[in-house]
């Protein structure tokens, strides 16, 4: 059998799970080569994948601290090429926002770099390379990183949930066409293999599980659903909800993320929704039961803290993303644009004062949906009435259409701004927004 797009779709066996990651707090990354069995289930025969991870494994260890705390970390690149930590999602100093040629310069192989910042918002987020990031994500350079609330909720277990797919070879190996023209320019490099990686492969029935989902993927969008649980979404993109949602199917583009709690009901099944049906992407096992589950009702997580606006009025600015496959003319000199500026302007973008709220509309004139990020603060995505609704990093513009966002931009700094399907911002959808 091979490993062919028609397999890819038809595939129904559900993955083997053996999480390989460390679960405490690690002082140092080193990005390395590694060798990891990524095909799992009907695939296992095609043997092991040559990736690049952290400390010897792909995903790298979970990196869990406390809110308010401090992480440092001495990152190590031994990868054979340039590379440096993003920690997305973290309203971090700027000096350690980890963009090359904005906030430091790219660590040499061979080289080291130490990141240390204090995490002020509980929450899941995920950290990654951001140097050829489009190739060095896709071939395994990522973690979670999980800050814990000062009080957390009740739950007997925290699981991440890693959501990725992979563009792989009859031998296994990554297909070697990561600078792709057809990928940059129509939706993106996508896997043609997919599944979920828990950090546990089990757990009891009735227990009172959270669920840390993480889309670690270059290009996909998934539509996840999730069976075997009774639960509600609490967080997304790491921050709480003020009222939890019930869990449907969850649509996580590229770098999002959703945190659901939740009863266990029977083992905790993964899947996505494609044109030709279901792709189970794995599941968690149950094993034993919980003498005593909780009946109390799933309440939200405690808020994290939103930054005062300054007394500006609220500024009004278009974001306007041309370019790709069927996309018309546009001003742009690569494959993508915003605002008529293909890759990093010499000057930014904007240049707001400090605590300026900001209402961006986000206008994707082009035929493929992007998954737009902000760096270094959290915005709000607002709903057709012009009302705030979630709070998030990275916002879902759908394909010719339009999302408006208010930002209030609390922290100094130089922030990229750009799509995460990251084919695409490394052909042109990024820009950057100054903060003085
Ligand atoms: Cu997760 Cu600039 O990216
Ligand atoms: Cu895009």
């Amino acid at each position: 059998m091979s490993i062919s797009r028609r397999s890819f779709l038809a595939s129904t066996a559900a993955a083997a799970l053996t999480p390989n990651w460390g679960l405490a707090s690690t002082r140092r990354l080193r990005a390395e080569q590694v060798v990891t069995q990524i095909l799992k289930g009907e695939f296992l025969e095609y043997g092991p994948t040559k990736s690049l991870g952290f400390n010897g494994s792909t995903p790298g260890p979970i990196l869990r601290v406390r809110q308010g705390d401090e992480l440092a970390v001495t990152f190590e690149n031994r990868t054979g090429q340039e590379s440096s930590i993003h920690w997305h999602g973290i309203q971090i100093a700027n000096g350690m926002d980890g963009v090359p040629g904005l906030t430091q310069k790219a660590v040499p192989d061979g080289k080291d770099f130490k990141y240390a910042f204090v995490a002020p918002d509980a929450g899941t987020f995920w950290y990654h390379s951001h140097s050829r990031s489009w190739e060095q994500v896709a071939r395994g350079l990522y973690g979670a990183l999980i800050v814990e609330e000062i009080n957390p909720p009740d739950v007997d277990t925290d699981i991440v949930v890693i959501l990725d797919d992979w563009r792989l070879g009859e031998d296994a190996q990554f297909i070697e066409d990561f600078d792709g023209m057809f990928h940059f320019s129509h939706g993106g490099r996508m896997g043609n293999y997919a599944k979920v990686i828990p950090s546990q492969p089990s757990v009891r029935l009735g227990d009172r599980v959270r669920l840390r989902l993480i889309n670690t993927a270059n290009a996909r969008i998934f539509p996840v659903d999730i069976k075997g649980i009774d639960g509600k979404v609490v967080a997304l993109d790491g921050m709480p909800l003020a009222i939890v949602q019930d869990v449907g199917t969850l649509t996580m583009a590229p770098a999002q993320r959703v945190d659901v709690i939740g009863d266990v009901k029977k083992s905790i099944e993964f899947s996505f929704r494609t044109n030709q049906g279901d792709y189970d992407l794995g599941d968690i096992a149950v094993a034993g039961t919980n003498p005593s589950p909780r009946n109390s009702a799933i309440s939200p997580l405690p808020p994290n803290k939103v930054a005062k606006p300054n007394s500006d009025p609220v500024r009004h600015e278009t974001l306007l993303m041309q370019g790709g496959a069927m996309g018309g003319q546009h001003s742009g000199n690569d494959v993508w644009s915003l605002n008529g500026t293909s890759n990093m302007p010499g000057e930014p973008w904007l240049k707001v004062n400090r605590g300026a709220s900001v209402q961006l509309s986000l206008v994707n004139d082009t035929s493929f949906p992007h998954g737009i990020h902000l760096h270094g603060q959290h915005f709000f995505e607002l709903n057709e009435n012009g009302e705030t609704a979630a709070r998030r990093d990275t916002t879902l513009v759908d394909a010719r259409g339009k999302k408006d966002i208010l930002c209030i931009f609390h922290n100094p700094g130089k922030w990229m701004l750009h799509c995460h399907m990251l084919g695409h911002a490394a052909s042109g959808m990024k820009t950057w927004i100054e903060v003085t």
